[in-house]
């Protein structure tokens, strides 16, 4: 049936399909091997299959509490408190969400009115952006260095009186850099200077092969000011369960459930009960370390005497090459054209409010064995 529109005046009017979604499409209309959107092709432990399996044939098939379910949100507390020696109150200071994505907007909704500004580092998650500009603030874009560095005098002079937000992204995607211990110190040095908070997206905090990752939750005069978001489904590899978590001080999460009930009230019930029995034992979240560097060895060790350069990949499971010696083609239109010999990756000038280019393209390596072989070698021909 014709549609007759009426208008509408887009809140987002620059922005369409997300890169993702273009360069699976593009994969599966070209039968490519597809390393560019960031899920693994592996299964989801059967041990938690199970317990899901359990909790939903004991009953547990209705709303969870709207912070959600008070045994995970206790055992989170003391995942924290063993890793980052920190006291966070289950009651009022952890709340589960549906996916990282969705803690970050409700965490953005809260701290963000009309007219403030909010510094994203770029290259930047693609949600950071839009979640600003819907709650009327304003992005302001600082880039990383060269390195994949954030530079912080830099960042400083950006800071305005408008400044309400910094997000940051540690270990990040797409670059794989993690932040130092010396980086969290300016960070904190920044904050004593200024009224800022802290939105610490750490979906990858399992995933850090160099170094302890260092978290904003374990610095005591960051925390105070900071929202940390984490991702369970990039912990288990099982992003189709969309199940996150943030944490925050008291007031600060007090601002962001009064916006999160009205945005989902809350998150899946059975997966709660089974992650709260899941991870006790700590094991099924410290072991992704080794998992993913054996992934990334793998990988990097494939694409040797290809004609690509590989960026030191220090985390996430994401790992960025350089195509400068093959073409000075710009990303997009390399990425194209490599999905068309049969393999898709993102293009990095996306992540960019610039769309600053200097030809490279981010692999997933959360992949099986034999499709990371499969990849290299292909890469290897170009
Ligand atoms: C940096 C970053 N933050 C957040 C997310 C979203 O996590 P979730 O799937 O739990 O919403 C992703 C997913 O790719 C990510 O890379």
């Amino acid at each position: 049936m014709e549609r007759t529109p009426l208008h509408l005046g887009s809140k987002l009017s620059n922005t369409g399909d997300s890169i993702f979604s273009t360069m699976s499409a593009l994969a599966r209309q070209h039968n490519a091997l597809n390393l560019s959107q960031g899920f693994p092709d592996f299964d989801v432990s059967p041990k938690l299959i199970e317990l899901v399996n359990k909790y939903m044939k004991k009953g547990f098939n209705q709303y969870a509490p709207m912070p959600g379910v008070i045994a995970l949100r206790e055992a989170l507390s003391v995942k924290i408190k063993n890793l980052y020696n920190q006291e966070y109150c289950p009651i009022e200071e952890i709340t589960i969400t549906p996916g990282a994505t969705q803690a970050i907007y409700c965490a953005i909704s809260a701290i963000i009115n009309e007219g403030d500004e909010a510094i994203i580092i770029d290259p930047a998650y693609d949600s950071y952006a839009p979640s600003i500009i819907l709650n009327g603030g304003i992005p302001v874009h600082v880039e990383l260095n060269a390195s994949f560095e954030i530079d912080w005098p830099t960042l400083k002079s950006r800071i305005s009186s408008k400044t309400k937000l910094l997000i940051i992204n540690n270990p990040h995607n797409p670059t794989g850099a993690c932040l130092n211990k010396s980086d969290l110190e300016s960070l904190e040095k920044l904050c004593n200077e200024t009224d800022i908070f802290i939105l610490s997206d750490e979906v990858y905090e399992h995933i850090s092969f160099e170094k302890k990752h260092e978290s904003v939750l374990a610095y005591p005069e960051l925390m105070q000011r900071s929202i940390a978001v984490f991702s369970f489904g990039k912990v288990f590899h099982a992003t189709g369960w969309k199940l996150g978590y943030l944490v925050a001080p008291n007031y600060i999460t007090k601002e962001i459930r009064k916006i999160y009930q009205f945005v989902s009230f809350s998150a899946n019930t059975a997966i709660q009960y089974a992650l709260a029995d899941y991870i006790k034992n700590e094991e099924h979240y410290l072991c992704l370390n080794d998992f993913f560097k054996a992934k990334r060895d793998r990988f990097i060790s494939g694409i040797k005497g290809s004609r690509f350069d590989a960026v030191s990949c220090q985390g996430t499971y994401f790992q960025l090459l350089n195509y400068n010696t093959i073409s000075q083609e710009k990303d997009i239109l390399f990425a194209n054209n490599l999905v068309l010999k049969g393999i898709a990756s993102i293009p990095i000038s996306v992540f960019y409010k610039n769309k600053t280019d200097r030809h490279y393209l981010r692999f997933c390596f959360a992949k099986s064995d034999k499709l990371i072989d499969n990849a290299t070698e292909l890469l290897c021909t170009i």
